[in-house]
């Protein structure tokens, strides 16, 4: 059974990329287990903190997630053409090491993708990850682009896509990525 995780980098209870990320993970393909991770309840980085006590629960939960997953996949928003602040925040916390998990994303396979009610659907956001994501040595899997633009009208109140579009973009996109992990992984 391959196992991947997935963070959506809203907080927001009608966020729309946990709805895209909730949609994703019931297509999770045969033999294939997706499960949401949660940035909720992660303080913002403190070095001092850490000294005094080490990586906080949430992070550390999320951290141990990640360490246990074949892949990753991120539904980030976008801020300001740029990644919201609590959602590299959470990444930063998970990046620290500790003895007993290291380097989580060194070598894992990664995805991202993202949604927003303007035009071009996180673009310059799903960009920036980009530099992180190689920073710390994640295997980007860049089989397919999806930017889910116009988010308004491709879920309903209830967060289920409504854009028969959008839906098929999306399991093109989690079969591809579910496909590279199992190919990684022989
Ligand atoms: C936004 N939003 C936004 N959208 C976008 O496409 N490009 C942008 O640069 C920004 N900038 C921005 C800044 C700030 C501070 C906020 C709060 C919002 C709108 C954003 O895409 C919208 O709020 C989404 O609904 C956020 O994602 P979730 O919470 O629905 O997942």
């Amino acid at each position: 059974m391959t196992k991947l995780v997935a963070i959506s980098g809203s907080l927001r209870k009608a966020s729309y990329n946990t709805a895209l990320m909730r949609a994703a993970i019931a297509m999770a393909p045969d033999g294939v287990t997706i499960v949401e991770g949660t940035i909720r309840g992660i303080p913002l980085y403190d070095g001092d903190e850490e000294k005094a006590h080490g990586i906080p629960a949430a992070a550390a939960t999320l951290k141990e997630l990640v360490a246990e997953a074949d892949g990753v996949m991120l539904f980030t928003p976008e801020y300001n053409n740029a990644i919201p602040g609590v959602f590299k925040n959470a990444l930063d916390w998970m990046t620290r090491p500790s003895a007993d998990i290291p380097r989580i994303f060194s070598g894992k396979p990664f995805a991202i993708t993202g949604a927003s009610p303007g035009n071009f659907g996180t673009l310059l956001s799903q960009e920036a990850w980009l530099p992180i994501m190689r920073t710390l040595g994640t295997r980007p899997w860049f089989g397919t682009k999806l930017m889910v633009s116009k988010a308004g009208s491709v879920f309903d109140e209830h967060g289920k896509i409504v854009d028969e579009a959008t839906e098929k973009r999306l399991r093109t996109f989690v079969e591809g990525f579910a496909s590279f992990v199992q190919e990684s992984r022989k």
